[in-house]
């Protein structure tokens, strides 16, 4: 079922869980992510990146082709088709394109151009049935060209912008994009504590979901978070496999060079992450 992430993150708030967002890269990862979600009956999120929109040749292929996928593979837990760390102007191409949900990231323009630009996305948002995910507080470390400086949020300024009615609230806490450094602080629980009190009902987000120690996403989950961003983690996987496959020169034996041989070890290696991650998140069964 293509919907917005409005419902099935109001029910992940409530039921004390998280539905992932996982960040897709093309059919395979795709089919992959939604297979897995409709085996353990759960909600799942798809992220997009504005580079990722771009290699899979514009944000109306990806809606078009995930819209597709579901039909074709008889696909019925709600799935949300999410731009990631979208511009202003993403947004909306997101939104002509297809897309139910869209998160604009103005953490990197000063607070009053981030509520600014918000509160114009929540008008058109809600009036096309449409969610929105907003950030406060930019995210560490570099995806697909967005690098942030890695902010604790300002718990107030997260009100605020929780305050002009967005979908759902990503909020910087110490966490990272992709692999986590050796000396890394950990996440900050003092500020979601504070965050969480100060938006309450408001479903939190966090980000770089990619290496986050197991009890550290059981806390944020208990503190208020009910959508976690992994991207990082199924492209390791998929690269681990695929490796294992030519290395073991499969790729040499019979037709082993079939891009469908080649890259089922690869798929297979993404649904064991997203099962992984459902798991721990605790959102199988809830579709
Ligand atoms: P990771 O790549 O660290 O899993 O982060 C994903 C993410 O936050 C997408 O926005």
């Amino acid at each position: 079922m293509y919907v917005s992430a409005k419902e099935m993150l109001i029910k992940a708030k409530a039921g004390h869980y998280a539905v992932p967002q996982i960040n897709i890269n093309n059919l395979e990862w795709t089919k992959a992510a939604l297979q897995t979600a409709q085996e353990l009956n759960a909600p799942i999120i798809l992220g997009v990146s504005e580079g990722a929109g771009k290699y899979m040749c514009g944000f109306k292929t990806v809606a078009d082709m995930t819209k597709a996928i579901i039909d074709g593979l008889g696909i019925t837990v709600p799935v949300a088709l999410h731009l990631d760390h979208g511009s202003y102007e993403g947004c909306y191409a997101c939104m002509d394109a297809g897309f139910l949900s869209v998160m604009f990231d103005g953490s990197h323009y000063p607070i009053e151009e981030n509520i600014e630009k918000t509160r114009e996305l929540v008008r058109v948002t809600s009036e096309r049935g449409i969610s929105l995910e907003a950030e406060v507080g930019s995210i560490g470390g570099e995806e697909d060209g967005v690098i942030g400086a890695g902010e604790v949020a300002n718990p107030a300024e997260c009100k605020q912008i929780a305050d002009l009615g967005v979908t759902m609230l990503a909020a910087g806490i110490g966490n990272i994009h992709g692999k986590y450094p050796e000396n890394w602080a950990g996440l900050s629980f003092d500020a979601l504590e504070k965050i969480q009190a100060l938006t309450s009902e408001m479903p939190l987000v966090l980000h770089g979901g990619t290496g986050i120690p197991e009890d550290m996403i059981r806390r944020s989950i208990e503190l208020g978070v009910s959508k976690i961003n992994v991207n990082t983690e199924c492209q390791l996987a998929f690269a681990a496999a695929t490796r294992g496959y030519v290395e073991a020169g499969k790729d040499l034996q019979g037709k082993g060079f079939d891009p469908r041989k080649l890259l089922a070890p690869g798929v297979e290696a993404i649904k064991a992450t997203v099962k992984e991650k459902m798991t721990l998140f605790g959102c199988i069964g809830k579709a």
